[in-house]
Formats: structure tokens, sequence, C-alpha cells
């Protein structure tokens, strides 16, 4: 979402305490945030508070002279690249559905050309009303998107549909849509991210020093370039990248059943660092140190998540299969033979003899059908970014 503008228009419900909380996602997304507050919005969050946070003026009223003389609400709805509508009430979706323009939030929200994601949030009776049915019909049809609502406990005590979405799903549906004209748009990429976790007991497990640093990166830059991403990663200790869809797993017969479930896809890029060998059988109860001495564990091979989706059947089989290949020596020979036996379009060689493991920079050579393409050392955010194009290149427009 680097430079888009999102002006947010924010209702009057409980949820618009969660909005603080939004802009500054939003913003870690790299788009810049203005607010409309409307009067009841400002019952529950103040101008001040989002006018400190979005770092710009917050409106609130349609008759504010000063900006009115300059057109100030055609302006507002202008300038923005999307408008968000969190929380949206069943005021202002009804306000929306009917056209009309009574305040300043309505009248921005009938002014604009602009995309509109709107999160809802009411109680569940309001929700499930036949005028809110009626009204959010109306607006998906007029080509409103929606997020959300979640189900859950809501702050009136009663339990379903009706609260407002997450603020990361908000930010990653407007990553989406923000996304939705670059050069990966229509495009599904699959990126698997981080270490495998191998249980030895209910406590103990085998794992590897992968911060996922690189293939979160990717995922980012995938879909910055406008990408559906789904981002399956091993257990990380880092954030989750902006506008993907996350899938979690922890071993490396999960995140091959997770791969499958998410094809069909048209490009696959494996970062994740799987580990080879799972214990055989990992104990179901916690292992106690005993009269027996150390355990001895016996290793089972893991499947080869790579390996195994870029042998799949055409129809089936991403167009693009990139891996990676970790080496700590002979890095260039290793990583033709693992080319060949893995059998993937391109492979980014990496040394990981030094700090790679963890570490915020690297240096990759890409091998493919035309050569080695080696690159010089840099951030991971830069390798991603460049890998990330070379994607789009090589995948053309859908
Ligand atoms: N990979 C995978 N599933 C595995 C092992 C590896 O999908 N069970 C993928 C990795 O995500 C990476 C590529 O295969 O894209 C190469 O991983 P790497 O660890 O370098 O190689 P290995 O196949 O594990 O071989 P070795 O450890 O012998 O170098």
């Amino acid at each position: 979402m680097n430079g888009k503008s999102i002006l947010l228009v924010v209702g009057g419900g409980i949820a618009a305490c969660k909005i603080p909380a939004l802009i500054r996602l939003l913003q870690k997304a790299g788009a810049s945030v203005q607010c409309v507050l409307t009067h009841a919005g400002a019952e529950f969050v103040t101008p001040l508070a989002l006018g400190a946070l979005s770092r710009a003026p917050v409106r609130t009223g349609l008759f504010d002279l000063d900006d009115e003389a300059a057109m100030g609400h055609i302006q507002l709805s202008r300038a923005a690249d999307l408008i968000v509508v969190a929380p949206a009430t069943a005021d202002l979706m009804a306000k929306m559905a009917t056209g009309q323009a009574s305040d300043l939030a309505s009248t921005v929200l009938l002014a604009t050309d602009k995309p509109v994601l709107i999160a809802p949030a009411m109680n569940v009776r309001m929700w499930q009303h036949p005028a809110t049915r009626r009204n959010l019909a109306t607006l998906l049809a007029d080509g409103v998107h929606v997020v959300g609502p979640d189900e859950g406990e809501m702050a009136c005590g009663e339990f379903g549909p009706g609260r407002m979405a997450e603020p990361e799903a908000i930010r990653d549906a407007a990553h989406r849509l923000l996304g939705a004209d670059g050069p990966l748009s229509g495009r599904h990429v699959l990126v698997t991210s981080g270490p495998t976790h191998e249980p030895i007991d209910p406590v103990r497990y085998i794992a590897n020093r992968s911060s996922g640093r690189q293939g979160a990166a990717i995922a980012a830059a995938l879909a910055k370039l406008g990408a559906r991403v789904s981002y399956i990663t091993g257990p990380v200790a880092i954030a989750d990248p902006a506008g993907v869809d996350v899938i979690r797993v922890q071993t490396a017969r999960e995140m091959l059943a997770a791969v499958e479930a998410a094809l069909p896809a048209d490009a696959a890029v494996f970062a994740a660092a799987v580990a080879d060998w799972r214990v055989d059988k990992a104990a179901a109860c916690k292992i106690k140190k005993g009269k027996d001495g150390a355990p001895a564990l016996a290793f089972a091979e893991n499947p080869d998540i790579l390996a195994t989706i870029a042998a799949l059947p055409a129809q089936r089989r991403p167009r693009l299969v990139v891996g990676f290949a970790a080496e700590t020596d002979n890095v260039l020979a290793n990583a033709r033979t693992k080319r060949a036996a893995k059998g993937c379009d391109w492979l980014v060689a990496n040394d990981v003899s030094g700090d790679v493991m963890g570490g915020a920079s690297n240096q990759v050579t890409v091998l493919d059908d035309a050569g080695e393409d080696a690159w010089p050392e840099m951030s991971k955010t830069g390798v991603a970014e460049r890998l990330a194009a070379r994607i789009a290149e090589a995948l053309g427009p859908a």
C-alpha cells in the first residue's frame, strides 16, 4: 500500500475503539490515512486521538466553513485511493444504500467514484434484520466491498455475527483492493516460509534457525504487486506480512497438506526451511528422565514439499515453481544438482554459511533454464522485491 491514501470513515459504534489500531496497521503497510468522524463516532473515539495518530486533520462536519468553501467533501473523496468505512453501522449502511447526503460521511460516500470497503459492526439482530440484509445486497450490487462482520460475543452481551472484523483483516482487505491494479493482479501465488517444528513429545521439538524473514518479505512483495498470496508459515516470531492470507502450520506434513489445500496457484515459492526428518514416533506424553538414561530417537524422512508439487500433473502444477537452496559449501554446484533433483523451474541459491539465517541481508543466485543470474548482496526485502518482479514478468498479465 506504499504511497496510497485511505480515507477512513469512522461510524458510531463501540468498535470505533479499535480504529486507532487500524490506523497504525494501515500506516505500517505504507498507506497514509485521513479520517472523517461521524458525530456518533465522536462519542466513542475523539477527533484528537484520530488526528494525532493519522497526523492529519479529522473532519467531522459538513458545514465546516473553511473546508467547505474549498468544496472539502469533494476533495476528500477525490484525494483518496480507497475509502474504508469502519465501523460501518446499520445507519451508515442504510444511508449509503439509499444515497443520502445528510452529513459529511454520507456526502463523501455519495460523492466518490473510488473503491469503498465497509466493515459492518452492529448488534446481531440489527445485522440479521431484513432491512439491513436489503441494504447489504444493494451495496454489494453497487460494487461496495465488505469485510466481516465476525461472529462472537458482542458488547451488548449477545452472541452471533455483528462484531467488526479485526483491524488486521480490514488492513488485509484494503491491501487486496489497493493492489488490484498491480502486474500480478488476478494471480494466486503460494509462499512457504519459516522453519517447521517436528515434535519429540508434547513439550519438545526439533527446529532450525530459519526466522522466516525472507519468505515473509517475498509474500509481502508479491501482494504489493497485486497477487493474492497464500502465505504458509511454520512457527516464526516475526509479524505477518501485509495483505496476505496467513496459514499457520507446525510440521512438514502439515505444511504439505496446507500447500495442497491452497492449490491451484499460478506460482509457488518454497522459501521454508523444512525439517528433512521427523521423530518417527513422537511420544504422546512427556518423556521422563529416568533410569534408562538418554532416550534414543528414531527418525523418519519428511515429504519433500517442493519436489511433490513440482511433480504434479500439468493441470494441477503451478506454472512457475520456485525453490530455494540453503547451502553452506559448493553453493552453485549443489544448487544445480538440487534444481534437477527437485524439478523446479527456478532455484534461488543462497549461502547460509554466515548469518543469513535470521539476518537481514542475503546474496542469491537464481538458476533457471536460461542460466545463472547472480544478484549482488542486498536486504531480504530487496531480494523479495526483485524476485516478485521477476515472477510478474515470467507470468505476464492474467
Ligand atoms: N523443501 C521442501 N520440503 C522438504 C525439504 C525442502 O519443500 N522436506 C524445499 C525448501 O523449501 C527449499 C528447497 O526444498 O525450497 C531446498 O531446501 P534445502 O533445505 O536447501 O534442501 P534439502 O532438500 O533439505 O536438501 P539438503 O538438506 O540435503 O541440502
